[in-house]
């Protein structure tokens, strides 16, 4: 390498199973890292609409598959600068998921954590394709030769699967492929509106472009410090689920007078919620704006995801031919 050249940077690539419109959880967990990668790195992010269908569907997934990339894009996300596709569309993803099938034991599948405890009590998870999951999620990594795979914690035992099966290849056919690192989401978890993890299944979770006034309903409806059942009793936001998402949304200065204000009962849980309130409405709104101009548009966002699969194809089809080689098959 002469001086003037430097090694690239990983490509980094990253894929949601289409759930609809996405909540603040998703943003802080998930977006505010792409959001920072896609200034840095060549990033490819996907709908993982075929790992949606390893488990049993309510209705059509095309409806959650355009809600969740207007929210993407609503928060930021630039698809003149990253890569936005389906993985449906890229025939290669499969083709590339049968191909490592070839080499992979089943025990390493058998042994991914949560397979077995689901598999034991969930009928719908009992298919082939379920117990396949971690390999289809290996091929999408490693047919556009992801090198950072931004995830959260629940995704890094399929990551540390992932290097496995980028290794066997390697040493069995040739080396193909880089062996992708899991970039953790330094985002705290986000509690949802009960204290628990924010989920949409959960039901307590504020979507990203809620309403101004659905947003103020639901945290003014929270439970807060159970022991302060008056508003003359003192509280301690310690115990407070509301605490979470002010450490979140509200800046350190006000934070320090609201803890001093609820354990001297000098305010009432409700002054407490205001200022999140209305941080929470600040940052929704330019989504809630861009993401009316989307949902009037659905021309431009399909056109996104068709440059998108365009883009991720010339990369996939390179990368497969590869494969082929590397295992005899290019006759
Ligand atoms: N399994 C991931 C999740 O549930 C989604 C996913 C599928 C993914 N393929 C991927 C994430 C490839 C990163 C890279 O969140
Ligand atoms: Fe929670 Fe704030 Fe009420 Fe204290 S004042 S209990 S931190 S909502």
């Amino acid at each position: 390498m002469d001086a003037q050249e430097v090694a690239p940077l990983p490509r980094v690539i990253s894929g949601m199973r289409p759930t609809g419109a996405l909540h603040i959880g998703h943003y802080h967990g998930a977006l505010v890292n792409w959001l920072r990668l896609q200034d840095t790195h060549d990033c490819f992010f996907f709908v993982a609409d075929l790992h949606a269908l390893t488990t049993p569907q309510a209705g059509p997934l095309e409806p959650h598959v355009y809600d969740m990339v207007v929210d993407w894009l609503a928060a930021g996300v630039d698809p003149e600068r990253t890569t936005l596709f389906i993985q449906s569309r890229l025939p290669e993803h499969a083709e590339a998921f049968t191909l490592l099938a070839m080499d992979t034991p089943l025990a390493w599948l058998e042994r991914v954590p949560g397979w077995r405890e689901r598999a034991a009590d969930d009928a719908g998870a009992r298919n082939y394709g379920f117990l396949g999951y971690p390999l289809l999620q290996a091929a999408d990594i490693l047919i556009h030769k992801g090198g950072l795979v931004p995830v959260g914690e629940d995704q890094q035992a399929h990551l540390e699967f992932t290097r496995e099966v980028a290794r066997r290849f390697n040493h069995r056919h040739g080396r193909v492929f880089p062996e992708p690192q899991a970039l953790l989401s330094q985002a705290a978890r986000v509690p949802g509106l009960d204290g628990a993890k924010m989920s949409k299944s959960l039901g307590n979770a504020i979507g990203m472009r809620e309403t101004p006034e659905r947003t103020a309903e639901l945290v003014r409806a929270m439970p807060t410090d159970p022991q302060r059942v008056r508003r003359t009793d003192a509280g301690d936001p310690a115990r407070c689920p509301v605490w979470p998402l002010h450490e979140i949304h509200t800046d350190a200065a006000t934070r320090e007078a609201l803890a001093a204000g609820c354990r001297t009962a000098g305010i009432g849980c409700l002054d407490c919620k205001q200022p999140l309130i209305e941080a929470i409405q600040r940052l929704q709104a330019p989504w809630r704006e861009r993401g009316a101009e989307l949902a009037a548009d659905p021309k431009k966002v399909h056109w996104i995801l068709e440059l998108g699969v365009e883009r991720a194809r010339a990369v996939a089809r390179k990368t497969l031919k590869e494969m082929r080689a590397a295992m005899g098959l290019s006759y």
